[in-house]
């Protein structure tokens, strides 16, 4: 198979994974610890989720009562347009609605406003379906008419697609809770947002990764060595997955304890920063602090960090000024460029890259011997930190 395909077939299978019902649970537990009433009276869309293996159509469904949300749509992805899992399931087989001709192409609209079995109790066995016009590609007309009725969004996309997913959800400017990647901080339609407070990340700390149900006969990596199976169903972990979401909660109003700058030079367990302090970046006025918890707490100046620290991001205690992503630094310029500089691979040997490359990373002088770096005509060597995020602390003055 060539590269493309396997790499096609590689998100497609991603594209299939499924949240656990306990992920869902306590992320939704932390909204509500902050305002109780953050769901009542609203309509609440899942755009990619089908109730046969959706666990947020279950736990909306099932706490729609507690909740007092006012209506609960659902909708899913035609067998014909998802690469696996194409089989109809026995819930709709065996439904007076079912159509053998619509079922492999068309996308389905669960909802749920009303008591339909008479048992005095809204849940999930009073959703009502049908099957869509098209094949329920959350891009469609039909789906986005249902996004344009709903109050909140609340899902987790395609992995494939999440650049256009949180555009979709934008464009109709929604309330949203989302799982995506931890990467698309960085991405051009996320990183403004979160700058401008607009987007933040969830309440379930990321740190371990996320399991997420797979189909029985899902293949491992090779590499694999986490858990298979947690409550009798496979799973398997993606790491860096997080949370997205613009609905408040209190893990982001909790400020961040920290050490002085004097104080982590003497006692921080980071080797980069004990008996060191800080290194200036070459090419941003700024301080490189490589972890989270080395920010010091005294620091007036701009800090640059890694993309994690948004975890621990509290508005009240810090103020983010940009990335070291293109296009996202107006307020902290890059202050030198290297194109005059090239590449050249630990071992010594040239990459036939210019420095060019390096252009507007955050660049620390010198090499540490284990990533390529970039040198000069007179012998100049820099090499780029990971990527950064630059802030500075509110209540510290210059
Ligand atoms: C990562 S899975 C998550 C499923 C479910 N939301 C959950 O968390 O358990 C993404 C789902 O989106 C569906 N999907 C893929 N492309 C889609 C599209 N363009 N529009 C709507 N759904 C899509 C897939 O078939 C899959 O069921």
């Amino acid at each position: 198979m060539a590269r493309a395909e396997l790499n096609a077939a590689k998100a497609a299978k991603k594209d299939e994974f499924y949240t656990q019902f306990v992920d869902i649970e306590k992320e939704m537990n932390a909204y509500l610890e902050y305002d109780e009433n953050v769901f009542r009276d609203k309509t609440i869309l899942l755009p990619c989720d089908d109730p046969e293996w959706s666990n947020f159509t279950k736990y909306f469904a099932q706490n729609f009562e507690r909740l007092g949300l006012k209506k609960l749509i659902s909708t899913s992805y035609a067998p014909d347009a998802r690469l696996i899992n194409k089989q109809p399931t026995l819930f709709e087989t065996t439904n007076p609605n079912f159509d053998e001709v619509k079922s492999s192409s068309q996308g389905r609209i669960f909802s749920l406003t009303r008591d339909v079995n008479n048992d005095n109790r809204l849940d999930v066995n009073d959703l009502e379906w049908s099957y869509l016009e098209g094949d329920g590609d959350f891009r469609s007309e039909e789906v986005c008419e249902l996004r344009d009725e709903a109050d909140i969004i609340v899902t987790n996309p395609p992995f494939s697609l999440f650049r256009e997913f949180i555009s979709w959800i934008y464009s109709a400017e929604k309330t949203f809770v989302v799982i995506g990647n931890l990467n698309a901080i960085t991405y051009k339609e996320v990183f403004p947002r979160v700058q401008a407070n607009k987007l933040w990340l969830g309440a379930t700390n990321f740190n371990t990764g996320m399991y997420f149900r797979v189909p029985d006969d899902f293949v491992y990596a090779p590499t694999y060595k986490f858990e298979r199976e947690i409550n009798g169903v496979s799973v398997n972990r993606v790491p860096s997955v997080c949370w997205f979401t613009n609905i408040d909660h209190g893990r982001r109003h909790q400020p961040l304890s920290l050490m002085t700058v004097a104080d982590n030079k003497k006692f921080s367990k980071h080797k980069e920063i004990c008996g060191i302090g800080y290194r200036n970046y070459d090419n941003y006025e700024a301080i490189e602090v490589p972890y989270t918890d080395a920010i010091p707490s005294d620091y007036p100046g701009v800090m640059g960090v890694p993309i994690t620290f948004l975890d621990k991001y509290s508005p009240e205690q810090f103020e983010i000024l940009g990335a070291t992503q293109r296009g996202c630094h107006d307020e902290v310029p890059d202050t030198k460029k290297y194109d005059d500089y090239w590449e050249v691979r630990p071992d010594g040997s040239k990459t036939g890259s210019s420095g060019g490359k390096t252009n507007e990373n955050a660049n620390l002088e010198g090499n540490d011997g284990k990533k390529n770096y970039f040198i000069n005509g007179e012998g100049h060597i820099i090499q780029s930190a990971y990527q950064r995020i630059f802030i500075r602390h509110r209540m510290v003055q210059a």
